[in-house]
């Protein structure tokens, strides 16, 4: 099997971009559907890691007057989640009364969906309701379960399609998974 060498480590092919590109339409097309009438909802991208995913989901949803806004956490350091949320980025949109979807790369253990969910509850939203593109469900620790989800996948480290290792490998077309031995 092809190996890549990320900061030393290696990692073996795990989900292809065309398998990627249909699982975001299918999740496109459940979003819209979830929002009724609202043809006007606003996005929340997390950043970093989701912005690859973002800009194919919004532009999938095909929604003229939806609009897009990006807020940025920090909780991961290496392979593994710090447990500590640092909110990099604040939110700069009113989002009072609307429906918000937020758009995250991955739910790892939940900590980083339950600081945003607490944040923006606090800004009274009418719904607030979660894309992530990759659920983990044996590491979730905070019941912070994603409405709309791309692929469930084992608590393996995966990379690539905007996931990095230590800020790298965001580029990569497809999701490599950590090789294990
Ligand atoms: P959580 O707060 O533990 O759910 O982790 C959320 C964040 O950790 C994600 O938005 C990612 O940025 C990062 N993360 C979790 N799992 C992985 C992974 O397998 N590869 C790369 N980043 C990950
Ligand atoms: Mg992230």
């Amino acid at each position: 099997m092809e190996e890549t060498v990320v900061k030393g480590m290696t990692f073996v092919p795990y989900i292809s971009e065309a398998e990627i590109q249909e699982q975001v339409n299918r999740v496109a097309r459940e979003i819209v559907e979830s929002l009724g009438d609202d043809k006007a909802p606003i996005f929340l991208c997390v950043l970093n890691g989701a912005f690859v995913f973002a800009a194919d989901l919004f532009r999938a949803c095909d929604l003229p007057e939806a609009e897009i806004t990006f807020i940025r956490f920090k909780s991961y350091e290496g392979t593994s989640s710090t447990g500590v949320i640092n909110q990099v980025m604040g939110l700069t949109e009113d989002i009072e009364g609307r429906n918000v979807i937020i758009i995250e790369d991955i739910v790892d253990t939940g900590v980083t969906s339950k600081a945003l969910r607490e944040t923006l509850a606090k800004h009274n939203p009418k719904s607030v309701k979660m894309a992530a593109l990759l659920y983990k469900p044996k590491s979730l620790t905070t019941g912070q379960v994603p409405e709309f989800v791309g692929f469930e996948i084992p608590s393996k480290f995966i990379l690539g399609y905007g996931l990095d290792l230590d800020g790298q490998a965001r580029g990569l077309r497809d999701i490599l998974v950590l090789k294990e031995d």
